[in-house]
């Protein structure tokens, strides 16, 4: 069930006419209060925004994962600014009720807390999200209470931080219990409204809900966590150039995909496609 969140007023002045509420900061906290399971998926463009926001899904994130599932990069390191607040800008047009969060890129907050400011300000007044991810525990605490002392709601993102994927020497399950602890912490103290968990046992997933009181979003980290993201594509089966085991494929749309274009191909090659009904005269 979709996270429930006041409806609009329908009369006197505050009324939207048949505009759902968007999902809010304070429905997330208040999602983990009631033990309501929140749910995050990702998405680059206005069409997948506009079906996954209309099937319910409580968060959209612009996830820096477009170098890999859009840009056919090997990893997320050379996704910029501009880019971020291109996609996010996307997604923003085809929200109508889910909380947008945007990721901040590669170097795009780690230079010092006044740039982290000036990016996610511009991720949130260019692109019109709701909301900013950055990675890192402890080391990215000065950088997230800068952003959220300037009124930027912030996600945190802890245990396997694809940005450091060069330091750890690739997509590793990441075990170090007591020092995902203490990043969890870090980042919840430093004014995060809830932290993504990735790749971590879902025992110390377990531990680090536990802790805070801010929820958190696993990927990876087992059923313990407020709530769960994933890649939309690999849900979709839309992306199959990495298989993480933690992904649930839930539909075929890559064989759909290549079927509708095999069918298109053949009716053109044998004259059968455009028919009459699809002729002007
Ligand atoms: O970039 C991304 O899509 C992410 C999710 C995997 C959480 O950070």
């Amino acid at each position: 069930m979709a996270v429930p969140v006041k409806p609009a007023a329908t009369s006197g002045p505050a009324a939207v006419a048949a505009e759902p509420r968007l999902v809010t900061v304070p429905d997330f906290l208040a999602a983990k209060a009631r033990g309501t399971r929140l749910t995050m998926l990702t998405a680059y463009d206005y069409t997948m925004a506009r079906l996954l926001d209309d099937a319910g899904v409580d968060s959209l994130l612009v996830g820096d994962s477009l170098g890999m599932v859009v840009q056919g990069l090997p990893d997320s390191l050379a996704v910029t600014m501009d880019e971020m607040v291109y996609h996010t800008r996307l997604v923003a047009r085809g929200v109508r009720r889910s909380l947008l969060v945007a990721d901040m890129p590669f170097l795009s907050y780690q230079v010092s807390p006044e740039q982290a400011v000036a990016n996610a300000g511009r991720l949130i007044k260019e692109g019109g999200a709701h909301a900013v991810k950055l990675e890192g525990g402890a080391r990215s605490a000065a950088a997230i209470a800068a952003i959220t002392a300037a009124d930027i709601p912030l996600i945190g993102h802890i245990g396997l931080t694809p940005q450091s994927v060069r330091r750890l020497g690739g997509f590793k399950v990441q075990r170090d219990a007591d020092k995902l602890l203490e990043d969890a912490r870090a980042v919840e103290a430093a004014g995060a409204f809830a932290v993504v968990v990735e790749c971590v046992p879902s025992d110390v997933a377990a531990r680090i809900t536990a802790a805070l009181k801010v929820p958190t979003i696993g990927i990876g980290a087992g059923p313990h966590c407020d709530g769960q993201v994933l890649v939309t594509p690999d849900l979709l089966g839309l992306f199959d150039e990495l298989r993480p085991r933690f992904v649930k494929q839930y539909a075929d749309l890559g064989a759909e995909v290549r079927r509708a274009a095999q069918a298109y191909c053949r009716e053109v090659r044998e004259g059968t496609f455009p028919a009459a009904e699809h002729s002007f005269r």
